[in-house]
């Protein structure tokens, strides 16, 4: 088959803003901390920065990888590289049905923040005190209207930058909304050090409990760190394929990955102490953020302002996520199925905003109907997160490790005379160590 032109990366820094753009969003923001805090603070960030060195960054260097030399979509990319006998392309329909289920509950948080942006701005969390901010969340996210309204808007602006292309959709926006969103947190972190009782938070997030570790929790680590660093699903191996060759690919990874750690650490350092300083449960679940977030800009002069760029940015964020989740769909449509762009993005976001309601409603008028023990909002980001997406990244490294090989990862990654010091290192990591941790994890998590 001849290769068909892509579109390149205007400039490596543009690819780099990207990627950050597609690993940093609601997973770092809101779910790391609603994590952190369900699963006992220290014990769970001390497994979490375990299984990033472990698995997340060798995977991401992997994914890029693979990307870049495959240069196909997530389904592709597997019968590119290797003979068209195999079926070895099988593997993608688990990123297709993962990137299906993670957006459709992304787009109800998503939806949530911006329906903050205009209570925000309409004054509403103005003066509100945490146990009010608390009925303000049920009370927006519990009616049948409001969320289905930010789900449409959000999957529609979604939709829209997924059709105008890669390049002229993503790059331009993550350039400057990256920066404002970290510049943000910051500006917030420094608040929360001198909230009364908030050094006490910080030493839970810091301070493991070793008996807090178990298999559950490992998982729980796991399933963040893919959610996170949007792996296991073909997202980085899609941006890889429109990486330059002469790119360097580790370093790249480096960057990237640090940069989602960074970002995830930092909202875990605003939010958990402020559970501690206005004495807010651990246990409060999906609204977490919601409520401290708004009470911490309330301490803040002028906090109508500060509230309403905060949720447009984190908005802003969950887009360019959500942009790369979407992508995965719509470019194995486009480039296996022959759709077209336009037509492939307005029926999957179609069909994922459909789902996306009933997510949306389980976690308020529906909150009873359950499945596996579980609403149905919990049990999609418990199967996409902790589950299809470990899977994912089990197929995906040991397609790598066995099958392409690690010797012909490591060419592509030494493609014009770049240096791979860990070579050795990083196969025996792909071969070896990640696999048999996802798989050991996967199983021991879901059966104890
Ligand atoms: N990494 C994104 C986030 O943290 C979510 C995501 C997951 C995006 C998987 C793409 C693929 O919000």
């Amino acid at each position: 088959m001849p290769m068909k032109k892509r579109a390149n990366w205007g400039s490596r820094m543009g690819f780099i803003l990207a990627t950050v753009g597609s690993a940093v969003g609601l997973g770092n923001v809101w779910r790391f901390p609603t994590v952190v805090a369900e699963n006992g603070g220290g014990a769970f960030v001390l497994l979490y920065l375990l299984m990033v060195l472990l698995i997340g960054l060798p995977t991401m260097v992997g994914e890029l990888t693979l990307g870049r030399a495959g240069n196909r979509n997530v389904v592709g990319v597997f019968s590119q590289l290797t003979t068209r006998m195999h079926k070895w392309w099988l593997i993608g329909i688990l990123p297709i049905l993962a990137s299906f289920a993670v957006l459709s509950f992304y787009t109800v948080v998503a939806g949530w923040s911006l329906l903050y942006v205009f209570s925000s701005l309409a004054g509403i969390t103005a003066d509100l005190g945490t146990t009010e901010l608390e009925k303000l969340f049920n009370f927006l996210t519990g009616n049948v209207y409001f969320p289905i309204l930010g789900q449409f808007v959000f999957m529609a602006l979604t939709v829209s930058i997924v059709i105008i292309g890669v390049r002229k959709g993503i790059e331009r926006y993550v350039t400057f909304l990256m920066p404002a969103v970290v510049l943000l947190m910051l500006i917030l972190f420094a608040r929360t050090l001198f909230l009364e009782g908030a050094w006490e938070g910080i030493g839970w997030f810091f301070r493991p409990e070793l008996q807090q570790l178990s298999f559950n929790t490992a998982l729980e680590a796991v399933g963040q760190v893919f959610f996170s660093f949007s792996l296991g699903m073909g997202a980085i191996i899609i941006y890889g394929s429109y990486l330059g060759k002469d790119s360097n690919i580790p370093m790249n990874s480096i960057l990237i990955s640090g940069a989602d750690v960074g970002v995830a650490l930092l909202s875990g350092l605003i939010v958990i102490p402020s559970l501690f300083a206005f004495g807010i449960s651990p246990e409060t679940g999906p609204g977490l953020i919601f409520v401290t977030l708004p009470a911490i800009f309330n301490t803040f002069p002028g906090s109508i302002l500060w509230t309403t760029i905060f949720f447009l940015l984190l908005t802003f964020a969950a887009l360019t996520s959500a942009v790369s989740l979407l992508e995965v769909i719509v470019s194995y449509l486009k480039e296996e199925r022959k759709w077209s762009r336009s037509i492939s993005a307005i029926f999957v976001g179609g069909l994922i905003f459909v789902v996306s309601i009933f997510a949306g409603l389980s976690q308020g008028p529906y909150e009873e109907i359950a499945l596996a023990g579980m609403n149905f909002f919990n049990f999609l980001d418990f199967t996409a997160s902790n589950i299809l997406l470990p899977l994912g990244g089990l197929c995906i490294v040991l397609f790598i490790g066995w099958v392409w090989g690690t010797q012909q990862a490591s060419a592509e990654i030494t493609r014009e005379n770049r240096s791979f010091k860990w070579a050795a290192a990083w196969s025996i990591l792909i071969r070896y160590l990640v696999p048999i941790s996802i798989g050991y994890i996967l199983i021991s998590g879901l059966l104890f």
